[in-house]
């Protein structure tokens, strides 16, 4: 009987019953914690994910929008080197000589117009730039019975005049039509068949809404 109980006394320390529950309770915190461990990885994973993806988004739009510094160095647009700004406008110094006729057009391709000169800053600009180079304008006489004409229609009789001393001659009675800068940038009457270069001029692009700011 003694010895019954006393075996009794000692089955609760040594009985599979006690090692059981302490066993129990770590593998239910072991399973929390790798469930925790899951749904944070999972947290952090679904978050990576929207970051990447607004990541990916601003970069596309900032790689769509043209950067604001390049429309202050090149605010005649930063895919080329020809054309060059003064005043809020571009310019185009063509490197082929044409006919009057065909520098029309060509500028024209390009959504600009030949040059008109109406004063000294953009005459200035223009012939630090022509070398005494023969440059076609935006001035003409091909309408018969009228006087001089200004391709966009400005006022050619109370407008800026720059010819040279004795110009415009017809020279040799030919009809000398159509107006270049030339020697000294000074303006020349020409005949419109023969092959000069020319300048083009256009608006200068409207930089981004967020480069404009400055503007
Ligand atoms: C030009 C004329 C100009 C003359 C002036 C010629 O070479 O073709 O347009 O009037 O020179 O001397
Ligand atoms: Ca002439």
């Amino acid at each position: 009987m003694d010895e019954e109980k006393a075996q009794d006394d000692i089955r609760p320390y040594t009985g599979r019953h006690t090692l059981r529950r302490p066993l129990c309770i770590i593998y239910i915190l072991l399973a929390v914690s790798y469930l925790l461990i899951i749904i944070g990885f999972a947290v952090t994973l679904s978050r990576a994910a929207t970051l990447s993806s607004q990541l990916s988004e601003t970069y596309n739009k900032l790689k769509n929008q043209p950067p604001v510094l390049d429309f202050h160095l090149f605010p005649c647009g930063p895919e080329t080197r020809q054309w060059e700004y003064f005043n809020g406008k571009c310019y185009l110094f063509s490197l082929q000589a044409v006919s009057w006729q065909q520098a029309k057009t060509k500028c024209e391709e390009q959504q600009a117009k030949l040059v008109i000169i109406d004063g000294f800053p953009k005459q200035n600009f223009i012939q630090t730039r022509t070398r005494n180079e023969r440059f076609w304008i935006g001035l003409h006489g091909l309408q018969s019975g009228n006087d001089w004409q200004w391709l966009d229609g400005s006022n050619y009789g109370t407008g800026f005049k720059y010819w040279k001393q004795g110009e415009p001659n017809n020279y040799l009675r030919r009809n000398e039509d159509c107006a270049q800068v030339w020697l000294n940038g000074e303006w020349n009457d020409f005949t419109c068949s023969s092959n000069c270069y020319y300048i083009c001029e256009r608006p200068a692009p409207s930089a981004s809404p967020a480069g404009s700011q400055g503007k």
